[in-house]
């Protein structure tokens, strides 16, 4: 196969073209820094608040609400940490689905601030029982304030949470929600003045935008402190110089990812079902991970095959393929086992799971030339 194959858009997408163009752009005539009270220093703050303004747009969200950070671990370090900081927040409902940014955070907050954390039980889709988090929210607010941190979406197996319940039950309890919406930002439409969040989290490479950008959302109701101290940035939020090219280019590829939102899901869907149902037809021992789930991510498709020889070496042989798609496990002390999420749901450890992520730049063809290779490692 010479032509090289990208299905891992759920680990980052490649770059818009007319996004690489607005940031070459910016980078060949814009390079002020946006605290400079000159000329240059006010186009390069003009940019940045003019991205500012796209992104608040997208979600319904107040301009002053939109905070720019390194990426969406910093939004959600931040969200975290400081919430306990300065929200009163004793103890935080979690998932063990979520994604290591959030659950070594809360180690750490477990640890060294005695937060109570609590992980609701997934079953095997990745998915938790709604009447949980209000019991939970219930039996733990008389300690002190309760946040809810989950995501939206799951990065690794695609299950969506029902976003509109759990942030109901937070609001009926008052408890605070926070969701990393990393997965989600951009492919599924989202009103904060209709879903009461208090905190979202997503980020620029997930979304066809560049790497080491990312943003949060905090509702105007629940103010923190910056986790990163410095210069008065992002309204003393954030502090340290905004990367002006890289939140111009988060702005403008998420902007373009809502413009286009319904051709670019039905094409992802289209391309992942064509996908699926091949690779079941075609593999009856293949199964999807997470299918039962009441609603999935379009882009995901998590796959869990027969073990044996050929199952242990499936993503080196994609590799000399020509495919680039994602592992199901994690190595620690040099010992391949299933990622954390994977072993919260109850994949069978004897079975190897590959997750192909695709986006609206894959082809029809492409996914035949997948199955195809995954066919001949069988
Ligand atoms: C669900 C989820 N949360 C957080 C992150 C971290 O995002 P970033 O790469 O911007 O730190 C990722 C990236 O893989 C993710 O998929």
């Amino acid at each position: 196969m010479s032509q090289k194959i990208y299905v891992d858009n759920a680990a980052s997408t490649p770059i818009d073209p007319q996004v690489i163009k607005l940031m070459v752009e910016i980078m060949e005539n814009h390079h002020g820094n946006p605290s400079s009270i000159h000329s240059h220093g006010r186009k390069a703050k003009s940019i940045v608040e003019e991205a500012r303004k796209k992104v608040a747009k997208i979600i319904n969200a107040s301009v002053g609400e939109i905070f720019f950070t390194s990426s969406a671990t910093e939004a959600n370090n931040t969200i975290l940490m400081r919430s306990v900081k300065d929200l009163g927040v004793k103890t935080i409902i979690s998932s063990p689905t979520e994604h290591d940014c959030v659950l070594r955070t809360l180690e750490r907050l477990k640890s060294e601030e005695s937060v109570n954390v609590i992980f609701v039980d997934v079953d095997h889709n990745a998915e938790i029982e709604s009447a949980t988090i209000a019991s939970l929210i219930l039996e733990n607010k008389i300690h002190g304030k309760v946040l809810v941190s989950l995501m939206h979406g799951n990065n690794e197996v695609g299950t969506l949470l029902d976003i509109d319940k759990i942030a109901a039950i937070c609001r009926e309890n008052g408890a605070y929600f926070h969701s990393d919406m990393v997965q989600t930002i951009g492919k599924m439409e989202i009103d904060v003045q209709k879903t009461p969040l208090s905190f979202i989290s997503g980020s620029g490479h997930k979304f066809h935008g560049p790497k080491g950008v990312g943003f949060f959302y905090m509702n105007a109701e629940n103010i923190i402190q910056p986790l990163i101290l410095g210069g008065a940035q992002e309204r003393n939020m954030r502090a340290g110089t905004e990367n002006s090219v890289g939140i111009a280019g988060l702005a403008e590829a998420l902007q373009l990812y809502a413009i286009h939102r319904s051709e670019n899901v039905a094409k992802v869907s289209l391309l992942r079902d064509n996908f699926e149902n091949q690779l079941l037809e075609k593999i009856p021992t293949a199964k999807i991970n997470a299918s039962g789930a009441r609603s999935r991510l379009p882009h995901i498709s998590s796959v869990s095959f027969d073990a044996g020889e050929k199952g242990d070496l499936l993503i080196f042989n994609l590799d000399i393929h020509g495919i680039s798609a994602s592992s199901g496990s994690a190595c620690s002390s040099g010992i391949e086992h299933d990622s954390h999420v994977l072993i919260a749901i109850g994949h069978p450890s004897q079975r190897k799971t590959v997750r192909f992520s695709f986006s609206h730049f894959n082809t029809l063809q492409e996914v035949d030339q997948v199955v195809e290779a995954l066919l001949k490692m069988q």
